[in-house]
């Protein structure tokens, strides 16, 4: 069964009863005593939260016994905001298990690469093909959806917590005969699974299929085609176990939309591509990245990444932080007005609601140090101040609702080209697909261009500019669909150490770049990779680090070449045209700061513009409306004010403006036009 996303639940553009930007978060009432709930409730209503998510890990106080339910508490807690006007994301908990079930079926818990088998009392661990889990979950979600199916106050299902962190992969023996099932239904025959892996290398043939296990932990390297088809099972098999809860709902509680929330750039073992085909509608959670120093890049690329994976549609940050979390080295605290930016810049890149991890601080547990809506320090605080003013002003932007945002550039952008790439034994360890993927997206960001995210396989037709800047594993199904893009008139420019391999991780014939090798007109000899730290000269003043290539020409003309360095004299970035279609090949790797001398000139062809009189720290995004309007965000995060050149109305203040209008430092202004 499919989802519903384009049918009927959200025809309306966004959630049941949700008629404003959703405004709220993770609410857990269960760690605190009954009396202390009006009080939310009272503070929910002052900071102008509207919808929240409930239930995500309450199955030990929902089923305290196997098969016996105490709903008591939960009924208390939905009618309390169901009177408040607060709408309700239903969680189901299975993502934590009760302790019964972990005393009745000790064998559910996963078995790591290593063979190490997890101990309980965390939470996200259990074995994903275990029948034992699929039955006791569908019957929890079974009772929960009889129950609340048809509660005026639920607007939408969450369905477990973050699939696949913090463990995606079993190699338990359940999991393997699940594995070994996958595989017959993938090849058919053992002689195509030989082929396909290659087992004729280190002699690891297979003549039974009981012979087949998991990639687990051996004496050295193991089979990457193994490990390849290893991690599509994992990903496929807690697809699985989200479409099992879904289709309950879908059945019996019909009308109500059903979700789990993602972690666009930060599970790196989803292939949320093909999660995003099964449910309702998108839901992400972000959190900054402390130790770099432009973690609004990173939050703007990971935004940007769920808009595509929601087909462009409404999305859900389903959580973000009101200011620290307590998981990282350093957990450093937002400074004032940073959580509004954060929230606005998901708000502008097409989130249509702005929940947080979490409503109140919980004061025991693992994560009591993670900041709040309502922290610690209490309703007279910085932080629940600047909530509530967040409130009003999403209070006041109903008009953004359901508006799109339109991207001039597409990157690609494939998670199983980076499973693939991560295996071991691979040129040097300092060619990391995702920081090229961002190099790339942060010189687009500080030229204020907007940028999608697309499988290389979707329709890229759209865009005058498509960048793969790290598309080491491209299928002969990829290739196709970039040749043609770039016959269209298309402009494509790819990264170093593309077209490598096919979907088996096996080379394509033709050198290093078989697969792009045609449409790229060069061929690549010899990957050359630099020493730690090293870098190589280019023509044009600039610098390329990390990597190297020996490229032979076949009719693309040489843009740069290296000065120095294993390729000294030879071409380092070229280019062929292709009817008005170029594609730009980039043999190294070129960091944010010098890739403009690259990606100006494709640009300016493909009729893009960048403007560089802004400063580069101003974030500027737009959203239409269907009946034409814009609406244009303006985040400053310098420490300066800045003048926009803009007419319009400002959203909040109602003020116009005619030409010109000041963003102040820090500040975030919302103009319609
Ligand atoms: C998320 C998780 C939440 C909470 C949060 C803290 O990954 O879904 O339950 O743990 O992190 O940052």
């Amino acid at each position: 069964m499919s989802n519903q996303s384009d049918q009927s639940l959200l025809k309306d553009g966004w959630l049941p009863g949700v008629k404003s930007v959703g405004f709220g978060g993770d609410y857990n009432p269960e760690q605190w005593p009954e009396e202390v709930w009006a009080e939310d409730l009272d503070l929910m209503r002052r900071a102008g939260v509207n919808l929240v998510s409930i239930g995500i890990f309450s199955w030990a106080l929902l089923e305290p016994r196997p098969g016996e339910f105490d709903f008591g508490w939960l009924d208390r807690v939905i009618e309390g905001l169901h009177g408040a006007g607060v709408r309700v994301d239903l969680g189901t908990p299975t993502t934590v298990p009760p302790a019964w079930f972990w005393q009745q079926n000790p064998h559910v818990r996963p078995v790591l690469r290593d063979g190490t088998v997890l101990a309980t009392g965390s939470r996200g661990i259990c074995c994903p093909s275990s029948p034992e889990y699929a039955e006791a979950s569908v019957r929890i979600t079974t009772e929960l959806a009889k129950r609340y199916g048809n509660h005026p106050a639920v607007s939408l299902w969450h369905v477990h917590n973050e699939y696949g962190a913090p463990i995606s992969e079993c190699y338990c023996e359940v999991s393997a005969a699940s594995f070994r099932e996958w595989l017959k239904a993938r090849y058919g025959t053992l002689d195509a699974l030989n082929a396909a892996w290659g087992t004729a290398f280190w002699g690891q043939t297979y003549y039974e299929w009981t012979q087949v296990g998991t990639p687990a932990l051996s004496g050295t390297s193991s089979n990457p085609a193994h490990r390849l088809d290893f991690a599509r099972f994992s990903n496929e098999e807690l697809i699985g176990c989200f479409t099992r809860e879904r289709d309950v709902l879908h059945e019996l509680a019909p009308g109500i939309p059903v979700t789990t929330n993602f972690m666009a750039t930060n599970c790196p073992s989803m292939d949320l591509w093909k999660w995003s085909a099964e449910v309702d509608v998108v839901a992400n959670d972000h959190y900054l990245t402390a130790a770099d120093p432009l973690s609004q890049v990173g939050l703007a690329l990971d935004a940007d990444l769920t808009r595509s994976l929601a087909g462009g549609r409404p999305w859900i940050l389903m959580e973000h932080s009101s200011s620290a979390v307590n998981w990282q080295p350093r957990n450093l605290a937002k400074r004032p007005g940073e959580m509004a930016r954060n929230s606005l810049s998901h708000l502008a890149r097409g989130a249509d609601a702005i929940l947080f991890f979490q409503w109140r601080a919980s004061r025991r547990g693992a994560e009591k140090f993670h900041s709040a809506m309502l922290p610690h320090a209490g309703a007279n605080s910085r932080v629940f101040g600047e909530i509530t003013q967040l409130g009003a002003t999403l209070g006041d932007l109903d008009a953004v609702l359901g508006s799109r945002v339109r991207a001039q550039a597409a990157i690609l952008w494939d998670w199983e080209s980076f499973w693939a790439q991560d295996l071991d034994w691979r040129p040097s360890v300092d060619l990391a697909p995702r920081q090229q993927v961002r190099e790339y997206y942060e010189r687009l960001w500080r030229d204020h261009v907007t940028v999608d995210f697309a499988h290389p396989t979707a329709d890229l037709s759209g865009y005058p500019v498509v960048l793969a800047p790290a598309s080491y594993l491209l299928t002969a199904e990829a290739v196709a669909n970039l040749t043609a893009y770039v016959e269209g008139g298309g402009h494509l420019v790819v990264g170093p150490f593309s077209g490598v391999v096919d979907q088996d991780d096996a080379v394509h014939p033709g050198g290093w770049n078989g697969a792009v090798r045609d449409l790229l007109q060069v061929s690549v000899e010899e990957v050359l990779p630099l020493p730690a730290e090293g870098q190589v000269a280019l023509t044009g003043d600039l610098k390329g680090r990390i990597w190297a290539e020996d490229l032979q020409l076949l009719g693309a003309e040489t843009i740069l070449e290296y000065l120095d360095g294993p390729a000294t004299g030879r071409a380092a970035v070229t280019r062929r045209t292709l009817g008005a279609g170029t594609a730009t090949y980039v043999s190294t790797v070129l960091d944010h700061q010098v890739l403009g001398a690259v990606l100006d000139p494709v640009l300016e062809r493909a009729g893009v513009t960048v403007d560089r009189d802004l400063p580069w720290d101003l974030e500027l995004v737009s959203r239409h409306a269907e009946d034409g309007t814009e609406y244009v965000f303006a985040i400053n995060h310098a420490t300066t004010p800045v003048d926009l050149r803009v007419d319009g109305t400002d959203l909040l203040t109602g003020e116009t403006c005619a030409g010109s209008a000041k963003i102040p430092a820090g500040s975030v202004r919302i103009f319609r036009r």
